[in-house]
């Protein structure tokens, strides 16, 4: 029922975009902010949980990135007869021999190059850094032109989540003189809509009062409502310490907690440390851990997945209703344009056509989202 939920609204997010329309109604988005190399892309990819994003020390990040998981239940390749009727099956299966070729099980897709279907997900990596390379040099420059790039597996949970540069100080390379205003603009932009949801990456070997994503984050949402505390690299803590204050609330209270997460270090860059391996590994950290161990269940990122999927969950039923009559107030619009255009129509002007088409496919399909899912709508 809540998969149903959340898989509506990314039908509506779909229907604004194939009009070029980005967030019209301002669908919650899960945002990742914090101090340049906090790990923010590090948590990202182990939140996914697959190997994708350009990370590392220095501004690696330099383009915000807007991620769609889009879970898809795996195909049962002996109840399908391979009469599918997808003709562009065959060229992803060039190599086998198999007769009935098989559907990837997960593939990443990018807005910039449509059906585009990359099941490599180092060429993902690849992609994003020549994109990022594209629009803004090699020389550490940045972009709030924004990368988009969709996921689809099984093995998600449906989110959007958006990975951005990291906060910093002093420019290098290409980088502006006011890069630290470029930066936190760009930030801002993002995190101030009302239903994002910020996960404010600090690393525990640094002052949690001096951590620049717990500050931004107070500065859009002062009750804490909508941010989540990521405490990264506990791994790297001198030994004898520990978060356990910060976990308590006995620091700085955040409504929604912190969760401690032991990403993969550049070491384990290096030597491509798999994620899987990873994730056991911050398994082990915690459950044998004198200080986390016996709150292990409520640390490390399994739980932080959890957590965001049930925070993304109840932020979507309270907008709903707001979401809703937002789309009928478009929908009464286009209509009325519609049949306006309708009469000037009939010179035939090419231009016109074009729009015509654009805004009668935009009015079928949201007809047939709202139709086809009354009773998810109607029921908040
Ligand atoms: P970002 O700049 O905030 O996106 O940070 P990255 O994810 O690119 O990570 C920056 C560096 O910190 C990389 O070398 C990561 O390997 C390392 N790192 C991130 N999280 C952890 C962690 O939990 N433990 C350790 N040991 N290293 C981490
Ligand atoms: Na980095
Ligand atoms: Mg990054």
């Amino acid at each position: 029922m809540d998969a149903t939920l959340i898989r509506t609204i990314n039908k509506l997010q779909d229907a604004f975009s194939t009009v070029g329309v980005h967030n019209p109604v301002d669908l919650p988005q899960i945002v990742v902010i914090g101090s340049q190399s906090s790990g923010k892309s590090s948590v990202l990819e182990n939140i996914v949980g697959r190997d994708f994003l350009p990370r590392g020390s220095g501004i690696v990040t330099r383009r915000p990135l807007v991620l769609q998981l889009i879970n898809r239940p795996s195909t049962n390749p002996v109840a399908e007869t391979g009469d599918k009727g997808d003709k562009e099956e065959g060229k992803f299966n060039e190599s086998e021999d198999s007769k009935e070729p098989k559907e990837p099980e997960e593939w990443g897709e990018f807005l910039h190059q449509p059906g585009v279907k990359y099941t490599d997900f180092n060429l993902i990596r690849e992609e994003i850094v020549r994109d990022t390379e594209a629009k803004t040099g090699k020389n550490a420059g940045i972009s709030p032109l924004p990368i988009n790039l969709r996921i689809y597996s099984p093995h998600v949970l449906t989110l959007t989540l958006v990975d951005l540069p990291g906060l910093t100080k002093l420019p290098v390379g290409d980088q502006p003189k006011d890069i630290e205003k470029q930066i936190r603009d760009m930030i801002v932009k993002y995190i101030t809509k009302p239903n994002s949801i910020i996960l404010a990456v600090t690393a525990a070997n640094v002052d949690l009062a001096n951590s620049d994503g717990l500050r931004l984050a107070r500065d859009v949402d002062p009750e804490g409502a909508r941010t989540i505390g990521v405490l990264t690299k506990i791994d790297l803590m001198d030994s004898g310490t520990d978060v356990v204050d910060i976990l308590a609330g006995r620091v700085i209270p955040l409504r929604l907690g912190y969760v401690p997460v032991v990403n993969r270090g550049q070491r384990d860059i290096d030597t491509k440390k798999s994620i899987s391996r990873s994730l056991e590994g911050e398994r082990a950290f915690f459950d044998n851990h004198v200080a986390y161990k016996s709150k292990a269940q409520y640390c490390g990122t399994p739980y932080l997945a959890r957590k965001l999927n049930m925070i993304l969950m109840y932020h979507i039923r309270n907008t709903l209703p707001e979401i809703k009559a937002k789309i009928q107030a478009a929908l009464a619009k286009y209509e009325a344009e519609l049949a306006t255009l309708g009469n000037g129509m009939m010179e035939g002007a090419g231009q016109a056509n074009i729009v015509l088409n654009i805004i009668t496919e935009f009015c079928t399909e949201f007809r047939t989202i709202i139709d086809g899912n009354s009773t998810d709508l109607s029921s908040f």
